[in-house]
């Protein structure tokens, strides 16, 4: 890439063919069946304007276009796309299993497009292959299919596959991929959609000439280069991805199974003030999607260290767990501990564990301080009322008048 710099000032047609081939010949497909994007979310924008908007029984617009029906949640920013083009959007919940409701998605359609993201975002949930087919194979011609298979590197399911082999037999079919996701060029903006020759004309006619800029081609193309980066990139999310959600377990944080990069937790509470609170501590989540509002979109990523420091200070860590003696040594108590990075302690000085997390967790000195100023007697007594917090959430604590820790449970649960 650095090499690269040297080519900016040129247009950067040349490089758009090599990358062009280049994709072409990994997908298996003509080079005329790929359009380059500024990033899949250019794609995205580019099917909205080309097939959605009104529909022919109220024809304002161009031919050919319709409904946009989309899965609720997903990922949001092909709407806005289709809205803005006058298209009626339709939205059709998820599953139970956090799958494409395929067969109320086909009823909704209207010409126009679907938009089908496998695995979903944010969920990363997949819709299982058999569905997936049956959909594209039942779909009227004049309906569109977006399969956006940006995070389709991380899924591992057998139920899943892409669709790309299908699109030889489907001209409205269409795939999107990106850069941004395994290959790690989300600031450099590259994607591309894989569709039949006419269908890719047809998305082109809406797009600016040489979109997509010289140094995100080089980049892209060095990324197609090494043969260890998708082999890599998998290994180390599966890795963490296996860690993350064995802590998550252990603190009794309930997940919907991830096949992406990152994890949908139900956090049993609203979302909105957790992503503030975790934002004050420095841990970005992701936004709130009003489908789900209890659930909490967490990448995963070099900074997972800091989130697991932080994610004991909104949960009662420790449920259940009645005060006997036996209990405190049970291999229960012991694996919730460990997690707590409170490794081993006794009741006796649990009271110097809380104040300790709360250090670690950034709180002020003066928590620490209050921590250590409850007896031990009263850390025995609040934990034997059967809920316990280590570290409470900072405004939760604050707004209590009587600021103790026995509060907590009865607080984390309003
Ligand atoms: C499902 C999905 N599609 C498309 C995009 C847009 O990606 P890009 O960076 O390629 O524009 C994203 C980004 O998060 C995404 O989650």
């Amino acid at each position: 890439m650095s090499d690269a710099f040297k080519l900016a000032w040129r247009y950067p047609d040349d490089h758009a063919d090599l990358l062009i081939d280049c994709v072409a010949r990994l997908n298996g497909v003509g080079r005329d069946q790929v359009l380059l994007g500024d990033g899949s979310g250019e794609i995205l924008k580019l099917c909205a304007e080309a097939f959605t908007g009104p529909t022919s029984a109220d024809r304002r617009g161009p031919a050919g276009r319709g409904t946009m029906v989309v899965a609720d949640p997903t990922f949001e920013a092909i709407l806005d796309h289709a809205r803005v083009n006058g298209a009626e959007v339709v939205k059709v919940s998820l599953t139970s299993a956090f799958a494409h409701d395929l067969p109320k998605m086909a009823a909704a359609a209207n010409e126009g497009l679907i938009y089908i993201c496998n695995p979903n975002n944010p969920t990363a949930s997949i819709t299982p292959k058999n569905e997936l087919r049956d959909l594209i194979a039942k779909a009227p011609r004049q309906t569109m299919t977006l399969v956006d298979e940006a995070y389709y590197h991380y899924a591992d399911s057998p139920d899943y596959e892409s669709v790309i082999p299908l699109i030889k037999d489907y001209p409205n079919l269409i795939v999107a991929r990106t850069f941004s996701k395994i290959y790690g060029m989300a600031g450099l903006r590259c994607g591309y959609c894989i569709a039949q020759r006419e269908t890719i004309e047809r998305i082109r006619s809406y797009q600016a000439w040489d979109s997509v800029n010289i140094m995100a081609l080089v980049a892209a193309m060095a990324s197609l280069d090494d043969a260890d980066q998708v082999a890599n990139g998998r290994r180390l999310n599966s890795e963490t991805k296996a860690f993350l959600t064995g802590q998550l377990d252990a603190m009794g944080y309930e997940q919907i199974p991830s096949q992406a990069n990152f994890v949908m937790i139900d956090m049993k509470r609203p979302v909105v003030p957790l992503i503030k609170a975790f934002k004050e501590r420095n841990v970005q989540v992701g936004r709130l999607f009003p489908a789900l509002p209890n659930h909490m979109r967490l990448t995963i990523g070099k900074k997972l260290r800091a989130l697991l420091n932080v994610l004991p200070s909104f949960g009662d860590l420790f449920p259940n767990i009645k005060r006997t003696s036996a209990n405190h040594r049970s291999a229960e108590f012991r694996r919730r501990c460990r997690v707590t990075g409170i490794n081993g302690v006794s009741l006796h000085s649990y009271r110097h564990a809380w104040a300790h997390r709360a250090k670690a967790c950034g709180y002020p000195q003066r928590f620490a301080q209050e921590a250590l100023g409850h007896s031990s007697r009263a850390v025995h007594e609040a934990y034997a009322k059967g809920a316990f917090v280590v570290c409470p959430a900072l405004d939760e604590y604050e707004a209590t008048a009587a600021r103790k820790i026995v509060n907590m449970p009865r607080l984390l649960a309003r």
